[in-house]
């Protein structure tokens, strides 16, 4: 498994989109596509951006009965993207059905991931309003599990939270982690980040970064910055 950086693609048109991803001229970026985007151009996005070369993480994080959930996936597994993911909290069973869903014919399928609790999440409101009683750090780590269970290739989690589900889950459990700020940058909304180069040392696979890279006056070498730091 290679470490990447996925730059995330949060606009709003394909235009846009389009005017951004025109300023890589040497290299094709691993490129995360959300609700957002996908709601507004549809399907075409996914194969349009697929055309030019990126790889496309498809964000749209599913949850629903297992067998909604499982025709979903195959729907979205013809769109021939690399990765997509679902909410781990639709169960063991909806996540077995999403990777039936998501298995073509050929035995090949896209890459699943799951969310454990979203980072906007916090444990206060996770035990008052959900009536989860455990730690949020212990729900993540058995959710964690489940995704295992069910056969999924990682989560998405905080950096911070990587070594934790590595440790429970294994090494070759991915994680792929949002939440990422270069050390001299800007943290915006986001609460826990850390730098590429600490979430390489924690062991994330991938990095999902936006806006450092999407506002950066100039997002190739904001990218080229963020490579260099992650992969090495
Ligand atoms: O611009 P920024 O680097 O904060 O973008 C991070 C991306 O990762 C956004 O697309 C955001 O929706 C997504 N994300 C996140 N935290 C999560 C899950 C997804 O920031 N827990």
């Amino acid at each position: 498994m290679g470490k990447d950086v996925i730059i995330a693609c949060d606009f709003s048109s394909a235009q846009a989109t389009f005017d951004f991803l025109d300023k890589f001229t040497e290299e094709k970026p691993f490129v995360k596509i959300g609700m957002e985007l996908f709601y507004a151009e549809g399907p075409s996005i996914v194969k349009e951006i697929k055309k030019r070369g990126h790889k496309i993480f498809l964000d749209l994080k599913l949850h629903d009965i297992p067998n909604t959930v499982k025709k979903s996936m195959a729907v979205l597994s013809k769109l021939d993207v690399d990765m997509t993911n679902l909410h781990a909290a639709g169960t063991v069973d909806m996540m077995k059905a999403a990777l039936e869903g998501l298995t073509r014919e050929d035995g090949t399928r896209p890459l699943l991931i799951a969310v454990t609790q979203l980072t906007s999440t916090s444990e206060e409101r996770m035990q008052n309003e959900l009536l989860i009683h455990a730690s949020i750090n212990d729900t993540i780590v058995k959710y964690a599990q489940n995704a295992k269970e069910a056969g999924l290739d990682g989560v998405v989690c905080s950096p911070l939270e990587a070594g934790m589900v590595k440790e429970n889950c294994g090494k070759a459990f991915m994680t792929v982690t949002p939440g990422v700020r270069f050390a001299d940058g800007d943290i915006g909304d986001q609460v826990r980040v850390t730098t590429p180069a600490k979430a390489k040392e924690i062991g994330s696979d991938y990095i999902v970064v936006g806006r450092p890279i999407t506002a950066a006056e100039d997002p190739v070498a904001a990218y080229r910055r963020c490579v260099e730091e992650f992969v090495g």
